[in-house]
Protein backbone atom coordinates (compact mmCIF):
# COMPACT_ATOMS: atom_id res chain seq x y z
CA UNK A 1 0.00 0.00 0.00
CA UNK A 2 1.46 3.41 -0.73
CA UNK A 3 2.04 6.11 2.49
CA UNK A 4 0.86 9.79 2.04
CA UNK A 5 4.02 10.68 0.86
CA UNK A 6 3.93 8.04 -2.28
CA UNK A 7 0.57 9.81 -2.87
CA UNK A 8 2.10 13.57 -2.45
CA UNK A 9 4.33 12.71 -5.30
CA UNK A 10 2.24 10.67 -7.28
CA UNK A 11 -0.20 13.66 -7.84
CA UNK A 12 2.70 16.11 -8.29
CA UNK A 13 3.67 14.01 -11.50
CA UNK A 14 0.13 13.73 -12.63
CA UNK A 15 0.14 17.48 -12.47
CA UNK A 16 3.27 17.57 -14.27
CA UNK A 17 1.80 15.24 -17.14
CA UNK A 18 -1.15 17.47 -17.63
CA UNK A 19 0.91 20.00 -18.45
CA UNK A 20 3.05 18.77 -20.38
CA UNK A 21 0.50 17.30 -22.29
CA UNK A 22 -1.05 20.22 -22.62
CA UNK A 23 2.04 21.80 -23.87
CA UNK A 24 2.71 19.11 -26.59
CA UNK A 25 -0.98 19.42 -27.84
CA UNK A 26 -0.75 22.71 -28.40
CA UNK A 27 0.06 21.98 -31.85
CA UNK A 28 -3.65 20.28 -31.78
CA UNK A 29 -5.38 22.99 -30.48
CA UNK A 30 -3.41 25.53 -33.10
CA UNK A 31 -4.72 22.88 -36.32
CA UNK A 32 -8.40 23.28 -34.96
CA UNK A 33 -8.03 26.74 -35.03
CA UNK A 34 -6.44 27.15 -38.43
CA UNK A 35 -9.21 24.76 -40.01
CA UNK A 36 -11.81 26.61 -38.62
CA UNK A 37 -10.27 29.59 -40.18
CA UNK A 38 -9.62 28.10 -43.69
CA UNK A 39 -13.44 26.74 -43.56
CA UNK A 40 -14.66 30.04 -42.48
CA UNK A 41 -16.50 28.29 -39.31
CA UNK A 42 -16.54 31.08 -37.36
CA UNK A 43 -18.31 33.39 -40.22
CA UNK A 44 -20.54 30.60 -41.03
CA UNK A 45 -21.45 31.14 -36.86
CA UNK A 46 -21.87 34.76 -36.78
CA UNK A 47 -24.17 34.34 -40.14
CA UNK A 48 -26.85 32.16 -38.03
CA UNK A 49 -25.83 28.74 -39.40
CA UNK A 50 -25.11 27.23 -36.03
CA UNK A 51 -26.56 23.81 -36.56
CA UNK A 52 -24.10 20.80 -37.34
CA UNK A 53 -25.64 19.66 -40.15
CA UNK A 54 -25.38 22.49 -42.19
CA UNK A 55 -22.50 23.50 -40.93
CA UNK A 56 -21.24 20.30 -42.58
CA UNK A 57 -22.87 20.66 -45.48
CA UNK A 58 -20.82 24.01 -46.33
CA UNK A 59 -17.90 22.59 -46.67
CA UNK A 60 -18.64 18.77 -47.71
CA UNK A 61 -17.80 17.59 -44.19
CA UNK A 62 -19.06 14.24 -42.47
CA UNK A 63 -21.12 16.15 -39.49
CA UNK A 64 -19.64 13.21 -37.18
CA UNK A 65 -16.04 14.22 -37.97
CA UNK A 66 -17.05 18.06 -37.69
CA UNK A 67 -18.59 17.40 -34.39
CA UNK A 68 -15.60 16.26 -32.86
CA UNK A 69 -13.91 19.91 -34.47
CA UNK A 70 -16.05 21.32 -33.19
CA UNK A 71 -15.84 19.89 -29.88
CA UNK A 72 -12.38 20.63 -29.38
CA UNK A 73 -12.76 24.16 -30.22
CA UNK A 74 -15.08 24.63 -27.85
CA UNK A 75 -12.70 22.77 -25.67
CA UNK A 76 -10.62 25.99 -26.11
CA UNK A 77 -13.02 28.83 -25.18
CA UNK A 78 -13.72 29.70 -28.88
CA UNK A 79 -17.30 28.67 -29.49
CA UNK A 80 -20.05 26.90 -27.39
CA UNK A 81 -22.70 24.25 -27.79
CA UNK A 82 -25.05 25.42 -26.62
CA UNK A 83 -28.32 23.24 -27.32
CA UNK A 84 -27.75 19.59 -28.88
CA UNK A 85 -25.88 19.54 -31.72
CA UNK A 86 -25.80 23.75 -32.31
CA UNK A 87 -22.84 26.03 -31.76
CA UNK A 88 -22.19 29.86 -31.02
CA UNK A 89 -19.27 32.19 -30.93
CA UNK A 90 -17.54 32.96 -27.40
CA UNK A 91 -16.27 36.37 -27.23
CA UNK A 92 -12.98 35.23 -27.87
CA UNK A 93 -14.41 33.02 -31.00
CA UNK A 94 -15.23 36.57 -32.41
CA UNK A 95 -11.82 37.36 -32.47
CA UNK A 96 -11.07 35.13 -35.50
CA UNK A 97 -13.57 36.66 -37.28
CA UNK A 98 -11.97 38.43 -40.41
CA UNK A 99 -13.51 41.48 -40.82
CA UNK A 100 -13.52 42.40 -36.93
CA UNK A 101 -11.15 45.30 -35.64
CA UNK A 102 -8.21 43.46 -34.01
CA UNK A 103 -8.92 40.37 -35.66
CA UNK A 104 -6.41 36.98 -35.41
CA UNK A 105 -7.54 35.26 -38.52
CA UNK A 106 -4.86 36.81 -40.95
CA UNK A 107 -1.95 36.26 -38.07
CA UNK A 108 -3.63 32.27 -38.35
CA UNK A 109 -3.78 32.17 -41.57
CA UNK A 110 0.30 33.49 -41.87
CA UNK A 111 0.99 30.39 -39.15
CA UNK A 112 -0.45 28.23 -41.70
CA UNK A 113 1.78 28.81 -44.43
CA UNK A 114 5.22 30.78 -45.16
CA UNK A 115 5.68 31.23 -41.29
CA UNK A 116 4.23 27.33 -40.46
CA UNK A 117 7.12 26.37 -43.31
CA UNK A 118 9.78 28.34 -41.65
CA UNK A 119 9.41 26.59 -38.72
CA UNK A 120 10.79 23.54 -40.30
CA UNK A 121 13.82 24.75 -40.86
CA UNK A 122 14.28 26.27 -37.55
CA UNK A 123 17.11 24.62 -36.46
CA UNK A 124 19.17 25.86 -39.60
CA UNK A 125 18.46 29.26 -38.22
CA UNK A 126 20.38 27.91 -35.16
CA UNK A 127 23.31 27.15 -37.24
CA UNK A 128 23.27 30.05 -39.03
CA UNK A 129 23.16 33.93 -39.02
CA UNK A 130 19.88 33.83 -40.81
CA UNK A 131 16.48 32.98 -40.06
CA UNK A 132 14.48 30.19 -40.93
CA UNK A 133 12.27 32.33 -42.99
CA UNK A 134 15.48 33.06 -45.46
CA UNK A 135 16.73 29.48 -44.85
CA UNK A 136 12.79 27.98 -46.25
CA UNK A 137 12.33 30.92 -49.20
CA UNK A 138 15.52 32.25 -49.66
CA UNK A 139 14.56 35.42 -49.24
CA UNK A 140 14.10 37.59 -46.53
CA UNK A 141 10.93 38.27 -44.66
CA UNK A 142 10.21 41.78 -46.04
CA UNK A 143 11.54 41.20 -49.69
CA UNK A 144 9.27 38.01 -49.86
CA UNK A 145 6.16 40.01 -48.88
CA UNK A 146 7.64 42.54 -51.44
CA UNK A 147 7.70 40.01 -54.18
CA UNK A 148 4.22 38.68 -53.34
CA UNK A 149 1.16 41.66 -52.94
CA UNK A 150 -1.40 39.30 -52.41
CA UNK A 151 0.54 37.49 -49.15
CA UNK A 152 1.63 40.96 -48.08
CA UNK A 153 -1.84 42.31 -47.72
CA UNK A 154 -2.10 39.16 -45.43
CA UNK A 155 1.03 40.04 -43.87
CA UNK A 156 -0.17 43.86 -42.99
CA UNK A 157 -3.62 42.99 -41.88
CA UNK A 158 -2.09 40.65 -39.27
CA UNK A 159 0.64 42.90 -38.42
CA UNK A 160 -1.81 45.99 -37.85
CA UNK A 161 -3.90 43.33 -35.82
CA UNK A 162 -1.62 42.65 -33.54
CA UNK A 163 -0.34 46.09 -33.02
CA UNK A 164 -4.15 47.03 -32.35
CA UNK A 165 -4.38 44.19 -29.62
CA UNK A 166 -0.98 44.23 -28.10
CA UNK A 167 0.48 47.77 -28.77
CA UNK A 168 -2.91 50.30 -28.46
CA UNK A 169 -2.41 51.24 -25.17
CA UNK A 170 0.94 52.69 -25.14
CA UNK A 171 0.06 55.37 -27.79
CA UNK A 172 -2.18 56.81 -24.84
CA UNK A 173 0.92 56.86 -22.84
CA UNK A 174 2.81 59.17 -25.13
CA UNK A 175 3.11 62.34 -24.44
CA UNK A 176 2.32 64.55 -27.38
CA UNK A 177 1.27 68.01 -25.34
CA UNK A 178 4.55 70.03 -27.26
CA UNK A 179 4.33 67.50 -30.47
CA UNK A 180 3.10 69.36 -33.36
CA UNK A 181 4.42 66.46 -35.76
CA UNK A 182 5.11 62.98 -35.44
CA UNK A 183 5.88 60.48 -38.01
CA UNK A 184 4.98 56.93 -37.60
CA UNK A 185 8.25 55.33 -39.68
CA UNK A 186 7.30 51.36 -40.76
CA UNK A 187 3.96 53.09 -39.69
CA UNK A 188 1.99 49.70 -41.87
CA UNK A 189 -1.27 50.05 -42.65
CA UNK A 190 -1.43 53.86 -40.70
CA UNK A 191 -3.83 52.15 -37.74
CA UNK A 192 -1.27 53.91 -35.38
CA UNK A 193 -1.06 57.38 -36.84
CA UNK A 194 -4.93 57.57 -37.43
CA UNK A 195 -5.21 56.88 -33.83
CA UNK A 196 -3.10 59.71 -33.12
CA UNK A 197 -4.31 62.27 -35.03
CA UNK A 198 -8.03 61.40 -33.75
CA UNK A 199 -6.86 61.65 -29.99
CA UNK A 200 -4.57 64.50 -30.58
CA UNK A 201 -6.36 67.77 -32.23
CA UNK A 202 -3.15 69.98 -32.49
CA UNK A 203 -1.02 66.63 -34.08
CA UNK A 204 0.09 66.68 -38.10
CA UNK A 205 1.29 63.30 -39.02
CA UNK A 206 3.46 61.12 -41.42
CA UNK A 207 2.80 57.51 -42.16
CA UNK A 208 6.27 56.63 -43.37
CA UNK A 209 6.92 52.47 -44.98
CA UNK A 210 7.36 50.89 -48.01
CA UNK A 211 6.27 51.75 -51.55
CA UNK A 212 3.67 48.67 -51.75
CA UNK A 213 2.29 49.04 -48.29
CA UNK A 214 2.29 52.84 -48.61
CA UNK A 215 0.00 52.13 -51.56
CA UNK A 216 -2.23 50.00 -49.76
CA UNK A 217 -2.79 51.76 -46.82
CA UNK A 218 -3.91 54.89 -49.17
CA UNK A 219 -7.19 53.32 -49.37
CA UNK A 220 -7.61 52.72 -45.68
CA UNK A 221 -6.52 56.45 -45.30
CA UNK A 222 -9.55 57.57 -47.81
CA UNK A 223 -12.69 56.95 -45.22
CA UNK A 224 -10.20 58.64 -42.07
CA UNK A 225 -12.40 61.75 -41.20
CA UNK A 226 -9.18 63.86 -40.48
CA UNK A 227 -6.90 62.26 -43.39
CA UNK A 228 -6.21 66.82 -44.28
CA UNK A 229 -3.89 65.90 -40.96
CA UNK A 230 -1.74 63.01 -42.26
CA UNK A 231 0.77 62.51 -45.10
CA UNK A 232 1.75 59.88 -46.13
CA UNK A 233 5.47 59.35 -47.68
CA UNK A 234 7.03 56.17 -49.47
CA UNK A 235 10.63 55.07 -48.82
CA UNK A 236 13.37 53.25 -47.23
CA UNK A 237 14.27 53.75 -43.60
CA UNK A 238 17.84 52.62 -44.35
CA UNK A 239 18.40 56.10 -46.21
CA UNK A 240 18.08 59.30 -44.99
CA UNK A 241 14.53 60.06 -44.15
CA UNK A 242 12.55 62.76 -46.72
CA UNK A 243 10.87 64.69 -43.65
CA UNK A 244 11.75 66.70 -40.34
CA UNK A 245 9.37 66.13 -37.15
CA UNK A 246 9.02 66.65 -33.45
CA UNK A 247 8.42 63.17 -32.83
CA UNK A 248 9.06 59.66 -34.54
CA UNK A 249 7.25 56.46 -33.61
CA UNK A 250 9.09 53.40 -34.07
CA UNK A 251 6.14 50.18 -32.97
CA UNK A 252 7.89 46.98 -33.95
CA UNK A 253 10.51 47.63 -36.20
CA UNK A 254 13.82 47.59 -34.14
CA UNK A 255 13.34 43.81 -33.03
CA UNK A 256 12.94 42.86 -36.86
CA UNK A 257 16.37 43.89 -37.78
CA UNK A 258 20.69 43.13 -36.33
CA UNK A 259 22.61 45.14 -33.96
CA UNK A 260 24.06 47.01 -36.84
CA UNK A 261 21.02 47.70 -39.18
CA UNK A 262 19.02 48.67 -35.53
CA UNK A 263 21.27 51.20 -35.27
CA UNK A 264 21.18 52.89 -38.80
CA UNK A 265 17.34 53.21 -38.24
CA UNK A 266 17.69 54.93 -35.06
CA UNK A 267 20.42 57.07 -36.49
CA UNK A 268 18.33 57.74 -39.61
CA UNK A 269 15.66 58.49 -37.33
CA UNK A 270 17.45 61.02 -34.67
CA UNK A 271 18.66 62.94 -38.12
CA UNK A 272 15.09 63.45 -38.87
CA UNK A 273 13.92 65.29 -35.71
CA UNK A 274 13.42 68.87 -35.12
CA UNK A 275 15.57 70.63 -32.23
CA UNK A 276 14.77 68.94 -28.82
CA UNK A 277 12.45 66.00 -30.74
CA UNK A 278 11.60 62.35 -29.46
CA UNK A 279 11.95 59.18 -30.77
CA UNK A 280 9.39 56.74 -28.94
CA UNK A 281 9.66 52.92 -29.15
CA UNK A 282 7.45 50.49 -28.41
CA UNK A 283 8.74 46.99 -28.17
CA UNK A 284 8.39 44.01 -25.95
CA UNK A 285 11.79 44.45 -23.64
CA UNK A 286 12.87 41.28 -22.53
CA UNK A 287 13.37 40.77 -18.71
CA UNK A 288 10.82 43.80 -17.93
CA UNK A 289 7.89 43.03 -19.62
CA UNK A 290 4.61 42.43 -17.54
CA UNK A 291 4.39 39.44 -19.65
CA UNK A 292 7.68 38.18 -20.03
CA UNK A 293 6.66 34.41 -21.28
CA UNK A 294 4.73 36.44 -24.41
CA UNK A 295 8.06 38.52 -25.14
CA UNK A 296 9.94 35.73 -24.91
CA UNK A 297 8.49 33.40 -27.39
CA UNK A 298 8.18 36.46 -29.18
CA UNK A 299 11.63 36.49 -29.43
CA UNK A 300 11.91 33.64 -30.76
CA UNK A 301 9.15 34.09 -33.12
CA UNK A 302 12.25 36.52 -34.25
CA UNK A 303 14.45 33.87 -34.52
CA UNK A 304 12.18 32.12 -37.02
CA UNK A 305 10.79 35.09 -39.18
CA UNK A 306 13.48 37.91 -38.95
CA UNK A 307 17.35 38.46 -38.72
CA UNK A 308 16.29 40.59 -35.36
CA UNK A 309 15.72 39.97 -31.69
CA UNK A 310 14.01 40.81 -28.72
CA UNK A 311 16.20 43.35 -26.52
CA UNK A 312 16.79 43.57 -22.83
CA UNK A 313 17.05 47.41 -21.71
CA UNK A 314 21.28 47.63 -21.63
CA UNK A 315 21.01 45.70 -25.08
CA UNK A 316 18.46 48.66 -26.31
CA UNK A 317 21.18 50.96 -24.09
CA UNK A 318 24.10 49.86 -26.62
CA UNK A 319 21.90 51.09 -29.48
CA UNK A 320 21.18 54.17 -28.40
CA UNK A 321 24.61 54.98 -27.46
CA UNK A 322 26.00 53.86 -31.01
CA UNK A 323 23.01 55.85 -32.51
CA UNK A 324 23.83 58.83 -30.57
CA UNK A 325 20.77 58.84 -28.78
CA UNK A 326 20.05 59.05 -24.73
CA UNK A 327 17.28 57.11 -23.02
CA UNK A 328 14.91 59.33 -21.13
CA UNK A 329 12.20 57.07 -19.87
CA UNK A 330 10.62 53.58 -20.25
CA UNK A 331 7.11 52.55 -19.18
CA UNK A 332 5.79 48.91 -19.20
CA UNK A 333 2.11 48.95 -21.05
CA UNK A 334 -0.37 45.98 -21.21
CA UNK A 335 0.88 42.68 -22.21
CA UNK A 336 4.39 42.41 -23.26
CA UNK A 337 4.38 46.19 -24.71
CA UNK A 338 7.11 48.33 -23.46
CA UNK A 339 7.17 52.38 -24.74
CA UNK A 340 10.56 53.88 -24.72
CA UNK A 341 11.38 57.39 -24.88
CA UNK A 342 14.87 58.26 -26.27
CA UNK A 343 15.87 61.82 -27.68
CA UNK A 344 19.70 63.05 -29.24
CA UNK A 345 22.40 63.19 -26.91
C1 LIG B 1 6.48 44.44 -37.93
S1 LIG B 1 5.83 45.60 -39.04
C2 LIG B 1 5.28 46.84 -37.89
C3 LIG B 1 4.19 47.70 -38.45
C4 LIG B 1 3.64 48.74 -37.45
N1 LIG B 1 4.63 49.69 -37.05
C5 LIG B 1 3.04 48.04 -36.26
O1 LIG B 1 3.49 48.20 -35.14
O2 LIG B 1 2.07 47.30 -36.48
C6 LIG B 1 7.29 46.36 -39.72
C7 LIG B 1 7.04 47.44 -40.77
O3 LIG B 1 8.31 47.92 -41.25
C8 LIG B 1 8.18 48.18 -42.64
N2 LIG B 1 9.50 48.15 -43.28
C9 LIG B 1 10.31 47.07 -43.46
N3 LIG B 1 11.43 47.43 -44.10
C10 LIG B 1 11.33 48.76 -44.36
C11 LIG B 1 12.20 49.72 -44.96
N4 LIG B 1 13.40 49.35 -45.45
N5 LIG B 1 11.81 51.00 -45.01
C12 LIG B 1 10.59 51.38 -44.49
N6 LIG B 1 9.73 50.53 -43.90
C13 LIG B 1 10.10 49.22 -43.82
C14 LIG B 1 7.28 47.05 -43.10
O4 LIG B 1 6.71 47.31 -44.37
C15 LIG B 1 6.28 46.95 -41.98
O5 LIG B 1 5.16 47.77 -42.20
Amino acid sequence: MKNNSQNFFDMFNANDDLKINALLSANINFNCIQLAVKYDLFTHLEDGINELNSLAKKNDFIPSRLYRLLKCLENINLIKETSDKNFYLTRMGERFLPNKKGNYANLTNLWSTEFYKAAENIDKALRSEKSAFECTHNESLYSYFNKYPERATTFNLAMRDLSENLNKNALYEMDLSTVKSIADVGGGSGASIRNMITQNAHLHGILFDQKSVIDSAMKEMEDFQYKNRVELISGDFFKPLPFKVDCIVLSNIIHNWNDEKAVQILTNCRKALNESGKIYLIEAALESSIEPLLARTMDFAMLLLTEGKERTFSEFEKLFHLANLKFESAKNVLNMTCLIEVKEK
